[in-house]
């Protein structure tokens, strides 16, 4: 695979557990319970899989590009810099809003679904940049050698990160929690 099908395909698992986030959302609008383990993984997911992928972009495809003219004065690297930041920081208003949830605080199901709303646009949003426009850039600029070094640090090779068998849980419950919300619309 390139560099280019190894991050797009990341991008497909968060867009498919975006999509969850939203069900997930309307069903506690409607005044359903989603189970809490589920509520614990999905932010799970997107603090430690989604961000990792973010990590990675900021340590290792940023700086590549740098060494091209597409450095942080560019507008476009700040723009997408900045959407990483804003999401890490709903990620922690998501943490916070499931403590309270755990805590048996009903009232933090409204927090929960409008944190979780924000996080769902800017994400795709975000996605859709990177896919449609980004991604595409780097691919032009970027030597054969770099993006080598890309697809060892995105695609699971040997090094301290990132942990295979983080991955392979994360990439199961895509499958698994797309399945319990087609479940609820049967
Ligand atoms: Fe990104
Ligand atoms: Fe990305």
């Amino acid at each position: 695979m390139t560099f280019l099908q190894i991050l797009m395909e990341e991008h497909r698992g968060f867009k498919a557990m975006l999509d969850v986030t939203d069900a997930a959302c309307r069903r506690i609008d409607a005044g359903a319970d989603v189970p809490l383990p589920m509520l614990r993984d999905v932010v799970d997911f997107f603090e430690h899989f989604t961000d990792r992928h973010h990590d990675k972009e900021e340590e290792v495809l940023f700086p590549l590009l740098a060494r091209h003219g597409i450095g942080l004065d560019q507008t476009v690297v700040r723009a997408l810099l900045s959407q990483h930041d804003a999401g890490r920081m709903y990620c922690r208003k998501m943490e916070a809003d499931l403590a309270r949830l755990v805590a048996g605080d009903r009232s933090a199901r409204a927090d929960l679904t409008d944190h979780a709303r924000g996080y769902v646009e800017l994400i795709r949003e975000h996605i859709r940049i990177e896919d449609e426009y980004f991604y595409r850039l780097a691919d032009q600029l970027l030597t054969h050698a770099e993006q080598e070094k890309i697809i060892a640090e995105f695609g699971g090779a040997a090094g301290p990160r990132p942990q295979s068998s983080d991955r392979e849980r994360y990439m199961e419950m895509i499958d698994r929690y797309a399945a319990v919300v087609s479940g609820w619309q049967a």
